[in-house]
């Protein structure tokens, strides 16, 4: 079981725009810690705090999770500064939305800055598999799901599906 418990597609909490991030301090740091460990037992390659009902701007990934020396990262009050270029993203899934996998169009290049966990300031430019991860959980962040960024069709077929698995339980 994971340490905390992931909100799954169709939870309201998930739509929820978060809130900045202006106190660092040891609660946050346990929830920074608490979240990373979420993320590799889910096995996940990223979380956003929302997805286990905190509503701050925080999130955590690792794009190589199964390396033996964990090395996860974090970014507090993510921004996405500049984006360049089209990649489709295939396959792209989320912890948050169990049993569907689509491919997603994703910027290819992006520069994100935000903090540390420390609270530095931090500066990133991250293109493939990173730009993703980075991108599929800063939409998070502003409560949106990578369903939302598929066609309506395919969408619409997802969410009959999962009614359908909501009412058989
Ligand atoms: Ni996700």
């Amino acid at each position: 079981m994971p340490k905390l418990d992931i909100l799954t597609y169709p939870d309201k909490f998930l739509r929820q725009p978060t809130k900045p991030v202006d106190n660092i301090n040891g609660d946050l740091q346990k929830l920074i810690e608490d979240m990373a460990e979420t993320m590799y037992e889910a096995p996940g390659v990223g979380l956003a705090a929302i997805q286990v009902g905190n509503d701050k701007s925080i999130l955590v990934y690792d794009e190589m999770p199964g390396e033996e020396k964990r090395q996860f990262q974090v970014v507090i009050n993510p921004k996405i500064i500049e984006r360049e270029g089209e990649i489709i993203s295939e396959n792209e899934g989320c912890l948050s939305v169990p049993e569907f996998r689509s491919d997603v169009k994703r910027s290819s290049l992006v520069l994100v800055e935000g903090l540390d966990r420390h609270g530095k300031p931090l500066r990133l430019e991250a293109e493939g598999l990173l730009a993703v991860v980075l991108q599929h959980e800063f939409d998070h962040l502003n409560g949106k799901l990578f369903i939302d960024r598929i066609s309506a069709l395919k969408r619409q077929l997802y969410i009959r599906r999962m009614k359908k698995l909501i009412k058989g339980k």
